[in-house]
């Protein structure tokens, strides 16, 4: 838990789960690969890593003896590493009644309301010039410090705030930077140009994200729960890559997963909607010297790790009348109809006999029959790699909030299911 907590802690933004990742990695010795070599050297019992697009990342162990491999050959755990926020606009600079405020826009689906009143700092990556035109200078920043807030209306300004307020994220999300009647303030380029060590003139662009600075806290009387942000997806993200590191394959492959930008629908070369998985699988069938990928792919098995939805307390009447799903008792697997979670008995079978095998209890999510609901990257993968899926997940309170709440046991129990899904 203090190794998950120390993970959160370093990865405020996708960029920089990536690269708490590849330190995880590195640490354990893991080699890194790279997409752009035509031909990969792999050898039996070896472990390897790789990033896409600095905030997507990809990892995989092979089995001591190769001769043995045999179907499920590639046993894969996808997970993402992005999450709901805010993002800075280009030219952000808003100067307005005494206040310097920056322009933004919302990234994914955030509950609005969780983000006000609360210290936030930016995160992310910024764009410097360079002698080759086709490669800026890319750095990475993390201001760290609460540099913004985004103010409440007073109560006495708006009596109806507690029945339930709309919010304008183009009007009521402006977080405040700072007091100003300078019309040439930058105080956001100011403090790059510190953090980077750079000249204003220098800096072309940047992907800068909020997030919010107080730290993940165990809470409750008897310490049962973690309230944090981002544990959507970080917390599958990180059982599932720990899993890949002490599990030692037999007869498979296992591939960890992490993809960029799920919370906005999977479509970009660093996510889950993307052909990168499959030029992966590819180049290490190749080095495997594997002819048959498309065959392998069809008796290969992924685990697709995205939050579930435990039952809240307080509004049990939201969620189905027969399927609750606990905090602490276990990972939940995530059943819809229409397909939004791929749904296949035979193969969400697998992963209840897994966690029987481990000793781990395993729970069962549907939507309320009249309510929609959400979804996730093991549909999207569904449609490009033709291997088995299931759609599970730790279950955790308040999703998409700017501060999630688990259970900490479901952390142990969930790696335990993936370290066994990796050695069976
Ligand atoms: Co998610």
């Amino acid at each position: 838990m203090q190794d998950f907590i120390q993970f959160l802690t370093k990865s405020p933004v996708s960029f920089f789960a990536v690269r708490a990742l590849r330190r995880k990695f590195v640490d354990a010795g893991f080699t890194e690969l790279s997409l752009t070599d035509p031909d990969w050297q792999v050898a039996a019992g070896g472990r390897y890593y790789l990033t896409v697009g600095d905030s997507a990342c990809f990892a995989f162990v092979l089995p001591e003896d190769l001769s043995k491999i045999k179907a499920p050959v590639y046993r894969m755990i996808g997970a993402h590493t992005d999450q709901p926020c805010l993002r800075v606009k280009p030219s952000p600079d808003m100067r307005q009644n005494g206040y310097y405020k920056l322009n933004i826009e919302v990234y994914g689906g955030p509950i609005f309301s969780t983000w006000l009143d609360r210290p936030l700092s930016l995160a992310g990556r910024v764009t410097l010039k360079s002698d080759n035109v086709f490669e800026p200078e890319v750095r990475y920043v993390d201001l760290k410090k609460p540099v913004l807030v985004i103010p409440n209306l007073a109560i006495h300004m708006n009596h109806d705030v507690n029945k339930g307020v709309a919010l304008d994220p183009q009007t009521d999300l402006l977080p405040v930077g700072g007091l100003t009647e300078g019309q040439d303030a930058t105080l956001l380029m100011d403090a790059l140009c510190v953090a980077l060590d750079v000249k204003a003139e220098d800096i072309l662009d940047f992907d800068l994200f909020t997030y919010t600075t107080e730290p993940p806290c165990v809470v409750g009387f008897k310490d049962e729960f973690l309230s944090a942000p981002h544990l959507d997806d970080l917390v599958m993200v990180h059982t599932a890559a720990t899993a890949l590191m002490a599990a030692k394959p037999q007869t498979g492959v296992n591939i960890f997963c992490g993809f960029d930008h799920e919370e906005v629908g999977s479509r970009s070369r660093m996510g889950a909607g993307s052909e990168t998985l499959y030029i992966l699988l590819e180049k290490l069938s190749k080095a495997l010297g594997r002819p048959h990928l498309t065959e392998d792919l069809m008796e290969s098995f992924m685990i697709s790790g995205d939050v579930a939805h435990a039952t809240h307390p307080n509004h049990p009447e939201r969620h189905d009348p027969v399927l609750t799903t606990y905090l602490g008792k276990g990972p939940v697997i995530k059943i819809a109809a229409g397909q939004s979670y791929v749904t296949q008995s035979a193969d969400y079978a697998v992963y209840e006999q897994i966690c029987r095998k481990a000793g781990v209890p395993v729970q069962k999510f549907t939507n309320r029959s009249n309510a929609r609901g959400g979804s996730t990257i093991g549909p999207i993968i569904a449609g490009r790699i033709p291997c088995r899926i299931v759609d599970m997940g730790v279950p955790i309170l308040a999703m998409h909030s700017a501060r999630e709440l688990m259970a900490v046991q479901d952390h142990a129990y969930t790696r335990k299911s993936f370290v066994t899904f990796y050695n069976e």
